[in-house]
């Protein structure tokens, strides 16, 4: 067997904040910390995670940039205005109150076709989260500002281990559509 048919990836889809988002997700995380403490997520690897797969044959990849280029989603407004600490796993994040209908969409329809194609998948129910702190020490949630991500793409990523930590490297990237709504109307 070639060396390469036994090469494997760690791989998740997920929304990858401009730099604007980016860096108000990272006023929350050290907001946070303050009441918190725990490690803070690094600005450059924020994301939310839409599907976490795991680890994939690298042969696969083309076919899951293809399945992913498929979808069939609109952009949306995510207004993150939910703060939280699960105790379980010390994980503190933030969250949106509401799911906007377009976001479901858009992971419903990659996860029936990542099972359409028998991709292996976390089937966990979806809590959209932003992981900003890890070993925290929760306590009472205290008033967070909320930060407003216009989302408008959604990315493969590779997650590395490395000396330095975990690195992510975008292996694939995907527009979303704009609702017919807010195109201009034709003349
Ligand atoms: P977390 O931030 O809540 O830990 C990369 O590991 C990303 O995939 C993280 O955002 C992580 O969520 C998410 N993820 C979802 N399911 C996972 C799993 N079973 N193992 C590791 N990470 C998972």
């Amino acid at each position: 067997m070639a060396a390469d048919a036994e090469k494997t990836l760690r791989l998740f889809f997920a929304l990858w904040p401009d730099a604007d988002t980016r860096a108000a997700l990272d006023r929350t995380g050290k907001w946070l910390h303050r009441h918190w403490e725990g490690r803070r997520t690094r600005p450059e690897t924020l994301h939310l995670t839409l599907v976490f797969l795991g680890t994939v044959d690298a042969s696969r990849l083309d076919e899951l940039r293809e399945l992913a280029a498929q979808v069939r989603a609109e952009k949306f407004a995510l207004n993150l205005d939910q703060a939280g600490c699960w105790r379980h796993n010390r994980v503190g994040w933030l969250g949106a109150g509401e799911t906007p209908p377009a976001l479901a969409i858009l992971v419903a329809d990659l996860e029936s076709r990542l099972e359409s194609s028998l991709f292996r998948f976390d089937k966990r129910a979806f809590v959209p989260h932003i992981t900003l702190l890890r070993k925290a020490r929760c306590a009472e949630v205290p008033a967070c500002r909320p930060v407003g991500w216009p989302v408008d793409r959604f990315v493969l990523v590779e997650s590395q281990s490395t000396d330095s930590g975990v690195q992510y490297q975008i292996v694939g990237e995907w527009p979303l559509a704009t609702p017919a709504a807010d195109l201009p109307a034709s003349a």
